[in-house]
């Protein structure tokens, strides 16, 4: 039996890293998180859309903390300041561009917006960092739709004994 994995979730936006705007999201996600995976999140931060920020966070996250997971949200989408996906591309050492398709074709049943998302997932060492759009409502759908998946995910990036096991039942 392998230990809980480590969550992190990071919220990206200039308003909340300010006070002008309750974060609604980041909490979402830690429900989320507690409910659908019955998962601890270990650290949560709110950090303005700075490249050099966002980069040295997920960095820290990966490094030193050794989270399994990080998921952010915001900062994916075509505003002047959205700058979340240049930061995870920084940061990451490959792409894990199925998530990231999965949450799209997904929310495209939803809204037509889903294709304004930039979102990028991908694999830092041992850390899977998957980029969520800023929207409670959004939040909500593109965690869903990724949710079948995750638990598999991270044994595989945790190389847990059991994984073998875990790719027989599910095929
Ligand atoms: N995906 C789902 N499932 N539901 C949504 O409501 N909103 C979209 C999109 N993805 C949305 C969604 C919108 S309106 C935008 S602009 C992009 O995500 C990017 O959002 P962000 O800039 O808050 O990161």
């Amino acid at each position: 039996m392998t230990d809980q994995p480590r969550v992190g979730v990071l919220t990206i936006s200039d308003r909340s890293s300010r006070g002008e705007r309750p974060d609604a999201s980041g909490p979402l996600i830690q429900a989320f998180v507690n409910e659908q995976l019955a998962w601890a999140v270990a650290v949560d931060q709110i950090v303005p859309d700075d490249r050099a920020l966002i980069r040295a966070t997920l960095i820290a996250w990966c490094d030193d903390l050794k989270l399994n997971l990080i998921l952010t949200t915001g900062g994916t989408g075509f505003a002047p300041r959205d700058i979340t996906p240049e930061a995870t591309r920084d940061v990451i050492e490959r792409e894990a561009p199925g998530l990231a398709e999965a949450m799209r074709a997904d929310s495209l049943q939803k809204t037509p917006h889903a294709m304004l998302s930039r979102a990028v997932c991908g694999l830092r060492g041992r850390t899977l960092i998957v980029n969520l759009p800023g929207s409670p409502k959004a939040v909500r759908e593109n965690l869903a739709a990724i949710l079948p998946a995750i638990p598999h995910a991270i044994d595989l990036l945790r190389d847990a004994p059991d994984t073998e096991a875990e790719h027989a039942r599910v095929a």
